[in-house]
């Protein structure tokens, strides 16, 4: 069951004006939302499927590994399972088919941006699966988890007690300012017995870093140079693909992989739907992807600051990856 939708409606131009804005800027960007059309989130399959890309991998295994002990620690027999993003359904199936199986009721709101992608796996989750119940939101996550906390206001079967999801590291993309506001909006959402269960990269050698942003067999440049394909498409551009080449490397200072394309030769480019023509000079690259990698000290001043608490925290033996049981802190201290 759908039960709310306004993104739809927005999102045609939304890609144009950003597009737009980003090729105007000094140095030109484009946002990573807009690389996962139909083509763009094959792709992204496939960089997962990659033996370099250990990110989505070492997830899954920490999830399966863990995933008993969260519902434990979660510690309530009906629970309101909310997933942030709803492009992986294997990672949300490991976490489904347990708590079914061990609790008496459980409730999955996913919410996506995109349309189809829910309504795709709401069907399949349902026949799948007799006994949960499935509510999608076509929404962004913020305004959803609002939208989630009024349905639940006047449904009163459904569980209270809420499992935020937010897996993928998809939390990488967001710039420091971004992800202080976007944890602070999560929390505002939380009660004290509500969890929420966020992925994370963790920091590591720069070789192992770069790599899985440039894997061997090419996926991910495909994944890159696709973004340009999708404006030929869709807003009437004319780059030529094989005018540019991916580019992506660990920028360390800032503690991200930061992906671009770069123009090979001075060109310009006409996108129709804009109306405008774009000069590119040789070597400028326009800015896609900024996926931030986090060390231990720097989630803990994350998870402090935001007013949350770690409940515990799933790691691999190698500590590639971190996937974070937290809470909000409880107030202990009353004025
Ligand atoms: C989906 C944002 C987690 O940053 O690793 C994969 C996207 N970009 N390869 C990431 C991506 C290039 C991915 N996230």
């Amino acid at each position: 069951m759908l039960i709310h939708n306004v993104e739809q409606l927005k999102a045609n131009n939304e890609f144009a004006m950003d597009v737009e804005s980003g090729l105007n800027a000094k140095q030109k960007h484009i946002s990573p939302k807009f690389f996962y059309d139909k083509n763009g989130s094959k792709l992204f399959e496939e960089i997962c499927a990659q033996p370099e890309y250990y990110l989505n991998r070492t997830e899954l295994l920490i999830l399966k590994k863990s995933v008993n002990e969260i519902i434990r620690l979660i510690g309530e027999n009906q629970i309101s399972i909310i997933e942030l993003g709803n492009g992986n359904s294997t990672k949300t199936r490991i976490l489904l088919e347990p708590s079914i199986s061990t609790l008496k009721r459980v409730c999955y709101f996913p919410i996506d941006v995109s349309l189809k992608m829910l309504e795709s796996s709401i069907r399949d989750l349902i026949r799948e699966y007799a006994n949960l119940q499935v509510f999608g939101l076509c929404s962004d996550y913020l305004s959803g988890l609002i939208k989630i906390d009024e349905y639940m206001k006047k449904h009163d079967n459904i569980p209270k007690r809420k499992l935020i999801l937010f897996l993928g590291s998809s939390i990488g993309n967001f710039d420091p300012e971004e992800l202080k506001n976007f944890l602070y909006g999560l929390r505002r959402n939380l009660r004290k017995e509500d969890a929420l269960l966020i992925g994370f990269d963790l920091e590591k050698n720069k070789i192992d870093l770069e790599s899985a942003y440039n894997d061997k067999k090419g996926v991910t440049a495909k994944f890159n140079l696709n973004i340009l394909s999708r404006i030929n498409r869709e807003l009437a551009g004319n780059f030529k693909l094989s005018t540019f080449e991916h580019k992506s490397f660990f920028n360390i200072r800032k503690h991200r992989i930061e992906m671009h394309l770069q123009s090979k030769i001075d060109q310009q480019v006409i996108i129709g739907s804009i109306g405008r023509t774009f000069y590119f000079k040789k070597g400028e690259t326009i800015h896609t992807e900024n996926s931030y990698k986090f060390t231990e000290n720097r989630l803990k001043g994350l998870v402090k600051n935001a007013g949350l608490e770690v409940i515990k925290n799933f790691t691999d033996p190698e500590k590639q990856y971190s996937l974070i049981l937290l809470k909000k802190v409880s107030n202990t201290t009353k004025p």
